[in-house]
């Protein structure tokens, strides 16, 4: 079984200050998924049908009065209808493309304890895979278990390392909008270069938050959680959807540039 992760920067445009799909690639990347027809589990990003809200509302911060707690509720429920939205769109595209895909709605039933998945049956989303069914999942704003924070935001890449290990993942592959990982920011040093293989012995420049628009660490937040993931023996490769091919060579198990983290 594959887990894919489709990058909320890829299908979005992800620093606009509404939420905005992008057309042109969410066909593409959809059309590239779909001659693979095997097992598999995709889970999206929510780029700026997500990110707006979720720091607007700082969703995942302490509450610290009664008002700020309403004006969380009213953050909370306009997140999840946003990106619930986004979901929408992906599912429908996917199935024009001829892929089976069934929206799940991760708010529905993960909760999450200091922003960790402490709650989450997966024996549904399973059942789907056996039956042929492509299940789609998305990063989304939850119930947390600590009366302090209330809600938090849970990343497609923490649901990602989740679902890999309680489904048994054979691969797991992350697109976003950049070729893998670099020995520094490829966006503002030009002389960074891509790194083939990451292990938890490779010493990488990461500042915590390099992406001001995401509030779930950008690239550093997913590092971790793959390098977490590979502990428990799953490989994980991040490669670029925005360019063309890479993903249909990915999910066919074919050479492409990228970082595996091993
Ligand atoms: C974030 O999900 C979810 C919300 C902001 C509600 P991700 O962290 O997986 O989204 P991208 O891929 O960075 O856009």
């Amino acid at each position: 079984m594959i887990i894919l992760k489709l990058g909320g920067s890829a299908l979005t445009v992800k620093d606009a200050d509404k939420p905005t799909i992008d057309e042109v690639n969410l066909d593409r990347i959809a059309e590239e998924i779909s001659d693979y027809n095997d097992d598999m589990v995709i889970v999206h990003g929510a780029g700026s049908y997500g990110h707006i809200y979720a720091k607007k509302y700082a969703i995942g911060e302490k509450i610290t009065g009664k008002d700020e707690n309403q004006f969380k509720i009213e953050g909370l429920s306009l997140t999840q209808a946003s990106v619930q939205l986004l979901n929408y769109l992906v599912v429908n595209k996917l199935q024009e493309k001829g892929i089976p895909a069934i929206g799940f709605k991760p708010s529905s039933f993960i909760m999450t304890e200091n922003k960790r998945i402490a709650v989450c049956d997966t024996t549904i989303v399973q059942r789907y895979v056996d039956e042929g069914f492509v299940p789609v999942l998305y990063g989304d704003a939850v119930l947390d278990l600590n009366d302090e924070l209330k809600f938090a935001v849970i990343s497609g890449d923490q649901l990602i390392t989740y679902f890999a290990r309680q489904l048994n993942a054979d691969r797991v592959i992350l697109s976003s909008d950049v070729d893998g990982i670099y020995t520094d920011n490829p966006k503002t040093n030009p002389d960074a270069k891509l790194i083939d293989i990451v292990t938890k012995d490779t010493k990488l420049l990461l500042t915590e938050n390099e992406n001001q628009a995401d509030v779930t660490g950008g690239m550093a937040g997913k590092i971790r959680e793959l390098l977490e993931l590979a502990e428990y023996g799953i490989e994980s490769l991040i490669i670029n959807a925005e360019k063309e091919g890479n993903l249909r060579l990915a999910v066919s198990g074919e050479k492409v540039t990228g970082t595996l983290i091993k």
